[in-house]
């Protein structure tokens, strides 16, 4: 997992008192390992429900209670936390804590250091994730509190439908720690080095029809293509990301085109180049579609069955018409799956369809390539330069390739 949102960030994490307060571990857990600086603080009732002690093994850190409020050894502890954190996010957060964050009040450690942070803001986040009972939740007071928070700029995620610890099914159970990670993961990605870049990043197998039932596809899984376009999330670009079924989860605030056939491939690519800065053609796409697919299911006879197959149109060369005129994208990769004389092959493939940079895989490999977390690559540029990069994991190749794709967008600006 690429580590740049996370890096350098001061994350205060606030516990309260509602039973969700164990799910805050494996929030705590998430974060730290993605590479973020986590301090807790518990309030009393949540340390009743879980101790400060599982945060600190969790984090490496302190993990701060009201009695640091009244230490002699803590100067001022709600002030320099207050001050250290680039986010604040109270996760769970009880009706009484909201009630007091709305109304200023500040009599513990985490209310004071709440208010000495402020209301949060897109430079530095108040994120306040609710957890109580579903008629608390829907109470107006809490409903005006919230709106109280919401206006001063506080982030409310959630909370979610559910089970509830009184047996009810309602509103009100906090948002999964995994949520509200990867919605943070994002919030602190929006300055990367692809601010305000558009990429669109293809990915998977696509799907071509023999019949109702039957479809030619190929054994890609999409895991590369995700790997980037997860990437470029966390540089900062929006990103577009059009792809083939596939079992993975689309990251967050991935724009997803879903498509199955080549055609529908190259329509979506087509309908989205005119805005891009980049686009990465990680997806294998079917070279070849059934020429005429039956409505009716086959049946199953004895002997040989002939299909008919008719070449498709190749997406990169479509692109590289468009781009001759518009200049549009402005950096271009594809990939070139080989079996064989991997970077021969490789380089033809980048000087045919135009591209900037392509990424070379070996497929005849059992440990990399398709259906496995890791890939080795050799990613070949326009001038005969030559990357071998050793077998590393998926999410690794996609920040290699990215970093030669943000040095293609510096190049291509100054051009
Ligand atoms: N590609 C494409 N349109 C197609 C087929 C492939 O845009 N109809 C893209 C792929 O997404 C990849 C690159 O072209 O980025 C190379 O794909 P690959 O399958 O390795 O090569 P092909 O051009 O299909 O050639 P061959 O199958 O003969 O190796």
């Amino acid at each position: 997992m690429s580590l740049d949102p996370f890096k350098d960030k001061n994350i205060v994490l606030g516990i309260t008192g509602s039973i969700a307060a164990y799910k805050a571990a494996d929030l705590a857990s998430r974060i730290t390992q993605a590479g973020g600086t986590v301090t807790t603080i518990l309030t009393e009732s949540s340390s009743k429900l879980i101790s400060p002690l599982t945060f600190a093994a969790l984090t490496g850190r302190k993990s701060y209670t009201d009695a640091d409020l009244w230490s002699e050894s803590e100067h001022v502890p709600h002030i320099f936390l207050a001050r250290q954190a680039d986010v604040v996010i109270i996760a769970p957060a009880t009706a009484n804590m909201m009630a007091k964050l709305a109304h200023g009040l500040a009599d513990d450690l985490l209310s004071v250091t709440a208010l000495a942070y402020g209301n949060g803001s897109t430079q530095k986040p108040l994120i306040i994730a609710p957890a109580m009972d579903g008629g608390m939740f829907t109470n107006e007071a809490t409903q005006a509190n919230i709106q109280i928070l919401q206006q001063r700029g506080a982030i409310i995620i959630g909370p979610e439908e559910g089970y509830l610890a009184s047996g009810l099914k309602a509103r009100g159970r906090m948002t999964e720690p995994q949520d509200i990670f990867t919605r943070l993961r994002y919030m602190l990605s929006r300055n990367g080095d692809l601010k305000g870049k558009q990429v669109i990043v293809t990915a998977g197998g696509t799907r071509e029809v023999i019949d109702p039932v039957r479809v030619i596809s190929n054994r890609s899984s999409g895991k590369q293509g995700y790997a980037i376009a997860q990437e470029a999330l966390d540089r900062g670009a929006d990103v577009i990301l059009i792809t083939a079924p596939s079992q993975l989860d689309v990251p967050f605030a991935a724009t997803c085109v879903p498509v199955s056939t080549a055609d529908e491939m190259e329509q979506a690519v087509m309908q989205n180049i005119a805005k891009a800065d980049a686009l990465i053609m990680a997806a294998a796409v079917s070279d070849f579609t059934i020429s005429d697919t039956s409505k009716e299911k086959i049946k199953r006879k004895e002997g040989k069955l002939a299909l008919k197959l008719v070449a498709t149109d190749d997406i990169l060369m479509q692109v590289a018409q468009v781009r001759k005129k518009s200049g549009k994208p402005d950096v271009v990769i594809g990939f070139a799956a080989e079996s064989q004389d991997l970077i021969a092959n490789a380089q033809k493939k980048l000087a045919a369809k135009d591209l900037d940079m392509i990424v070379a895989n070996d497929i005849s490999s059992q440990t990399s390539g398709f259906e496995v977390d890791k890939n080795k690559v050799t990613v070949l540029l326009k001038n005969d330069q030559k990357i071998d990069l050793p077998l590393m994991g998926k999410d690794e190749v996609a920040e290699k390739l990215i970093d030669q794709m943000v040095e293609l967008l510096k190049k291509a600006k100054k051009a």
